[in-house]
């Protein structure tokens, strides 16, 4: 598959772009400064808060899992059994306490925070993947 060439200048702050890539759904969201601050206070209940494991590039191994803090990309795919989760921007299950917005897979109810990190406790193993991307300017992402 081609890399895919994206043009994030429309994109607002809680916004998501859906792309495909290779037959992917890739999702690319602005996350605002405060979603950015409310990654670093759940550490705890992550499952591989700074994704140690190996199929992520070294970019994704931080709190935000990204190149530049407030734009994050993820393959749109749940790392259980292939399902696609759904996007909340601004709520989040009860069920996970204190996290106001992230990724939620209907399929067996993993859930996963605005760095696509997978909570503990739940069926998918892993963090959502990030996919190889870089920057052409900054408003123009090359997906691939
Ligand atoms: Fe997502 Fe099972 S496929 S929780």
């Amino acid at each position: 598959g081609a890399p895919v060439e994206v043009n994030i200048s429309k994109l607002a702050d809680g916004q998501m772009i859906r792309v495909e890539w290779r037959g992917k759904p890739v999702w690319i969201v602005r996350r605002s400064q405060a979603v950015l601050q409310q990654l670093a206070t759940h550490d705890a209940q992550l499952r591989d808060p700074t994704s140690e494991e190996p199929q992520q590039p070294q970019y994704a191994q931080n709190s935000h899992r990204s190149l530049k803090p407030e734009i994050f990309l993820a393959v749109g795919i749940c790392t259980h059994l292939g399902c696609s989760p759904t996007y909340l921007p601004t709520s989040f299950s009860d069920q996970v306490s204190g996290v106001a917005a992230g990724f939620f897979c209907p399929c067996h109810g993993s859930t996963f925070d605005m760095a696509g990190r997978v909570f503990a406790g739940v069926p998918a193993p892993l963090n959502l993947v990030v996919p190889p991307y870089q920057f052409l300017d900054d408003n123009t992402i090359l997906v691939g």
